[in-house]
C-alpha cells in the first residue's frame, strides 16, 4: 500500500485553465480536412467548422487555441487569408508537405472557430519572413474600432466590431524554422516588432516572445537579458521522442514494447527539469517574476503512420500518450505559479492529437480523454500533495515513479485529486491521507487499458473514460486500488 498525502489547507497558486490550451497549425490535416471542411461539405458543419469536433472540444473546455503555427507562422502573410475566398491567393505550404494552401481558412475563420469553441485566440505573428508593418497592421485589423485603413478593411470584409485578442506571439522557433537566428539577433528584432504591437481601446495585448528549444538555456539567457522587460511571457518547446533521435526513426506510435514505453515516459518527465532550469535563468533577469513561462509546444512526436505524407505528421495515439499528457499536467500544476499556459501539439490529426478524422469519421484519442479527466482542475487552487513512492523497476532502466499525484480545490471547496499509475503491469493500492477535509462524498472517473491500447475508426470507444466507484472514504482520507496503466480523478467533498 503506497501512501499519498494531500493537504487542502496548504494552498499554492491558481492552476490557470490555459495550461490546458491547444495548438492548431496549417499542417497536414489539422485545419484543412480536419477541423475545417468548408461550408459546402457533406460533413455537418457550421460556417465550415466540423460540428462534431467543435462539440468535442467544448466538452473538454478547451480554453485557448494557438494559430496559425508553428513553422507556418513565420511564412504566413495574413492578408492572403482575408476577403472573398475566390480571390484569396493559392500558395505552396513549403514547410509542411509542399501542398497547396488556398488560404480559405484565415483570420475571420480562426476567430469564428474560437467563437464556436468558446476559447481565447492566441495568434502567432510572423517575424522570420514578415515585416514590422505587417504584424502591426494585423493587430490593427483585428482590434481597432476607429477610423483607420485596417479597421475599414475589416469592415469591408464583413466584421464591423473589432475582436478581442489578448495573446500575441512575436515569432516562432526563430532559432530554427523561424529564421535560424542567434538569440541576440532575435531579441533585438523582438524589441522592434513588439513596439508596434499596439493596444487599441480596452484590448490589452499580452506579448509572448519566442523561447528556447528544450535545453537551450543560452537562448533564454540572452533573450531575457536583452528583451525581458518588453515581454509578458517567454515560451519553451519540448517534444517527447521515444528514441530521442530527430534525424532517424523517432519510434512508432503504436508498435513499441514495454521497454520503449518506459523510455518514453522517462523522457517526457524531463519536462520538469527543463522548466526548473529555464525558470532559474528567467529569475536571474526578472527577480520579480513578472515574465511568465508558456510551454506553447509539447507532446509526443513519433514516426508518421506508414503510407502517410511525411510532411503531415499524422500519428496514432495510445494509452502511452494519455500517460504522457497526465504526467505533464502534474508537472505543469507543480509550476503553476510561473506557468500560465501550455499548448499541446496539435489538436487534430497532427502529432499528439486530441481528435483523428478519416472522411466523415472521427475518434477521440486517449490523450483527449486525459484532458477530459483533468478539466476540474481548470482555474482551481493547487494544493499540496505528495506520493511516497519509488521508481518502477523496469527493463529500460528508465526511472518512472510508481504513482504521480496532483490535487486542487475549486471555488466550491471540492477537492480534485488526479492520480497516474504508469506501471504497465502492476495495480497500485493507495492510501490517501487528506488534511483539512473530512472526506465523505467521493466520486471518480478512470481511464485505463493496456499501454498500447488505442481507439481506431472501427473501434472508436475502446479507450474511454468510465466511472470509478471503488474509492472508499476512511478516517484518514481515501483508499483505492489503481489498475495498471491508469489515470483516475477523484472528486472529494465533505
Ligand atoms: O508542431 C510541429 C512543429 O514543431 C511546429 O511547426 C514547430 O514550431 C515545431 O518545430
Amino acid at each position: 500500500m503506497k501512501k499519498i498525502q494531500v493537504n487542502v489547507n496548504d494552498r499554492k497558486s491558481t492552476i490557470n485553465k490555459n495550461i490546458y490550451g491547444h495548438f492548431a497549425e496549417h499542417l497536414g490535416r489539422c485545419i484543412y480536412n480536419g477541423i475545417y471542411v468548408g461550408e459546402d461539405s457533406d460533413i455537418p458543419n457550421t460556417k465550415g467548422m466540423r460540428n462534431d469536433i467543435v462539440e468535442a472540444l467544448k466538452h473538454v473546455k478547451l480554453p485557448v487555441l494557438r494559430w496559425p503555427g508553428g513553422c507556418f507562422a513565420d511564412e504566413y502573410h495574413w492578408k492572403d487569408g482575408i476577403g472573398p475566398k475566390e480571390n484569396r491567393k493559392k500558395m505552396v505550404n513549403t514547410h509542411w508537405g509542399g501542398v497547396v494552401e488556398d488560404n480559405s481558412f484565415g483570420t475571420h475563420e480562426f476567430m469564428e472557430l474560437c467563437r464556436q469553441i468558446g476559447c481565447e485566440p492566441y495568434i502567432n505573428g510572423n517575424v522570420g519572413s514578415g515585416t514590422v508593418q505587417e504584424m502591426s497592421e494585423w493587430v490593427e485589423y483585428l482590434t481597432f474600432d476607429g477610423v483607420s485603413p485596417m479597421a475599414e478593411l475589416r469592415r469591408q470584409n464583413g466584421q464591423q466590431e473589432p475582436w478581442k485578442v489578448k495573446y500575441w506571439g512575436v515569432g516562432n522557433e526563430n532559432w530554427g524554422c523561424g529564421g535560424n537566428m542567434r538569440p541576440e539577433f532575435y531579441a533585438d528584432l523582438y524589441r522592434q516588432f513588439q513596439t508596434y504591437v499596439r493596444n487599441y481601446g480596452d484590448n490589452k495585448i499580452y506579448k509572448i516572445a519566442c523561447g528556447a528549444n528544450a535545453q537551450d538555456l543560452n537562448w533564454t539567457e540572452q533573450v531575457m537579458k536583452i528583451a525581458g522587460r518588453h515581454m509578458h511571457a517567454l515560451t519553451l518547446h519540448y517534444y517527447t521522442l521515444p528514441t530521442g533521435n530527430w534525424f532517424g526513426s523517432k519510434g512508432s506510435a503504436t508498435d513499441f514494447d514495454e521497454k520503449m514505453y518506459y523510455t518514453t515516459l522517462n523522457k517526457t518527465l524531463y519536462m520538469d527539469k527543463l522548466i526548473s532550469d529555464h525558470l532559474q535563468i528567467m529569475h536571474r533577469y526578472d527577480p520579480e517574476n513578472r515574465v511568465d513561462l508558456i510551454v506553447d509546444e509539447w507532446g509526443s512526436w513519433y514516426d508518421v503512420e506508414p503510407g502517410t505524407n511525411p510532411g503531415f505528421l499524422y500519428q496514432q495515439n495510445t494509452m502511452r500518450d494519455a500517460m504522457i499528457a497526465a504526467l505533464n499536467f502534474n508537472i505543469f500544476h507543480k509550476y503553476s505559479d510561473r506557468i500560465v499556459m501550455t499548448n499541446i501539439a496539435q489538436t487534430i490529426n497532427v502529432l499528439q492529437a486530441m481528435v483523428l478524422t478519416e472522411g466523415e469519421k472521427m475518434l477521440l484519442t486517449p490523450t483527449y480523454h486525459a484532458y477530459d479527466l483533468y478539466k476540474d482542475h481548470h482555474d482551481a487552487t493547487h494544493v499540496y500533495s505528495y506520493a511516497d513512492t519509488a521508481p518502477i523497476k523496469n527493463s529500460a532502466d528508465s526511472p518512472v515513479p510508481e504513482v504521480s499525484v496532483t490535487a486542487s480545490v475549486d471555488a466550491n471547496g471540492i477537492l480534485t485529486i488526479s492520480l497516474v499509475n504508469p506501471s504497465a503491469t502492476e495495480e497500485r493500492p493507495l492510501q490517501i491521507e487528506i488534511a483539512g477535509l473530512a472526506a465523505s462524498k467521493i466520486s471518480g472517473k478512470i481511464l485505463s487499458g493496456g499501454y498500447k491500447d488505442m481507439n481506431t475508426f472501427d473501434n472508436a470507444n475502446n479507450v474511454t473514460v468510465k466511472d470509478f466507484n471503488s474509492a472508499k472514504a476512511t478516517a484518514e482520507g481515501v483508499e483505492l486500488t489503481m489498475p495498471a496503466c491508469s489515470i483516475i480523478t477523484l472528486r472529494v467533498e465533505k
